[in-house]
């Protein structure tokens, strides 16, 4: 495929899942399942109001667009709290829908009508690509929204996926020490977001990274042995937020060996990995399992980088794109995979779905990379940086089964407050190098 049509392609996949998650009826999209989500009818006229402004108003909000200014204003994410947004005067769904299909239409005769050269030579390529990332990164947010959704499933449980191999909860993989390079540059990853760049070489001592993500099977030991009751293995910030809204169990656990996912209610998978917890439980987990959480240097390196070569791969596995056999992406299973379900897609070091399945907390704060440039949607990362703004945000790495296949990378990051788990967050373990304990498989 030419880079034109890879970028139509990604546009119009991304737009079928978009509006496959919106065929619902007219009440159903303006209701707000939960203040920390929006309805869904305002991620839409959001999806299509930020393609309008990037790729046909050059970002700037003082050429005139489609929508009346006091319109456009209520899609601005900066200017309207998600739990104000279902008492906004909201487009009504259709008009919504004809909103986006107009910017559609005339985006895609703008990448119609642009040279071949220009696409990758001034950067138009990256402001349609950014518009493919913001739409899937969206997908996943109604997900989640329609998620914490009452009453008789909207969606089905999801299409299959690979089994798991036993014996792998637990296990971990061993990263010697050394340096790195950690994140990408617009040369080889020219999708690649702000945050993401540009690379640089980092050194991380010796480590040990758990070769599969924690299990609910693990999580369920920790919740048997007290793990919610004893202060020892919690922060302090973490306890108090523990005891004030009285966690128990991950979200949408029902205490009886069920879990309710996309409003049907199910056997909790023991091999599926955990789910729907915050920073401070996985924190908490990792003191009692005698591990800490990865740094997302740590993580980096154990998912792309390659010491054979002394160079990064693409991917995990190598530089070939995703497939279903290589990682759960896309969002149509709806849940996790079981742990060993994707021996093909382990890194170099051995560590077994990086990418896919669930976002893993990680230690560190939303920083920039030395260097770092914000690209044309200025907000999109800079606001987070270093507990600016409402602060205090954690990196999550790896995507989870809602990510768009076609938006994540190895240096991909994502951040949230370390209180939420609406998300789909789940659990890596990492435990600093006993020199030792030199052999794969301990932990
Ligand atoms: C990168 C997932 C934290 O949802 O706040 C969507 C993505 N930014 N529109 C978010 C985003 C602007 C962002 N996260
Ligand atoms: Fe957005």
């Amino acid at each position: 495929m030419t880079p034109r049509d890879t970028l139509a392609d990604g546009l119009t996949r991304a737009r079928e899942r978009t509006l496959r998650l919106v065929d619902l009826d007219d009440a159903e999209l303006r209701r707000q399942y939960d203040p920390l989500m929006s309805p869904l009818v305002w991620d839409l006229a959001h999806i299509g109001w930020q393609e309008e402004l990037w790729l046909l108003r050059d970002a700037d909000l003082a050429r005139p667009g489609l929508l009346a200014s006091d319109v456009e204003r209520l899609y601005d994410a900066f200017q309207n709290p998600r739990a104000k947004r279902a008492d906004l005067p909201l487009l009504p769904p259709t008009d919504a829908r004809g909103y986006c299909r107009t910017v559609r239409n005339k985006v895609l005769d703008r990448l119609d009508a642009l040279p071949e050269d220009a696409l990758t030579e001034d950067d138009a390529d990256f402001t349609f690509a950014l518009a493919v990332s913001h739409e899937h990164q969206h997908n996943e947010t109604m997900l989640q929204a329609i998620n914490l959704r009452s009453g008789a499933p909207l969606l089905g449980t999801g299409t299959p996926l690979p089994a798991g191999r036993p014996g792998l909860a637990g296990t971990s993989v061993r990263v010697p020490g050394g340096p790195f390079v950690l994140g990408v540059d617009a040369v080889t990853e020219p999708h690649s977001l702000d945050n993401e760049r540009p690379a640089h070489t980092v050194d991380v001592p010796a480590f040990r990274i758990g070769r599969v993500p924690v299990t609910n099977g693990e999580w369920q030991q920790f919740v048997d042995d007290g793990g919610y009751r004893r202060p020892q293995w919690w922060s302090e910030p973490g306890w108090a937020h523990r005891e004030r809204v009285g966690l128990s169990a991950p979200q949408f656990w029902n205490g009886d060996g069920t879990r309710t996912r996309f409003g049907h209610v199910e056997e909790i998978p023991a091999d599926e990995p955990v789910q729907h917890v915050t920073f401070f439980e996985a924190e908490a987990y990792a003191r009692w399992a005698g591990a800490r959480l990865p740094s997302e240097f740590e993580w980096e390196k154990a998912c792309a980088w390659d010491p054979a070569t002394g160079r990064r791969r693409r991917y995990p596995w190598g530089s070939s794109a995703p497939t279903a056999h290589l990682a759960n992406l896309g969002g149509d299973a709806l849940r996790p995979a079981p742990v060993g379900a994707y021996p093909a897609g382990a890194s170099a070091y051995g560590a077994e779905q990086m990418l896919g399945d669930v976002w893993e907390w990680t230690t560190s704060s939303l920083r920039p990379w030395p260097g770092f440039t914000p690209m044309l949607y200025e907000q999109y990362s800079q606001p987070f940086f270093d507990g600016a703004g409402s602060g205090d945000y954690r990196v999550l790495r790896g995507g989870s089964w809602a990510v768009g296949a076609d938006i994540l990378r190895p240096s991909f990051r994502n951040w949230d407050h370390p209180i939420r788990r609406q998300i789909f967050s789940g659990v890596r373990l990492a435990w600093s190098d006993d020199e030792s304990e030199d052999q794969e498989g301990g932990s």
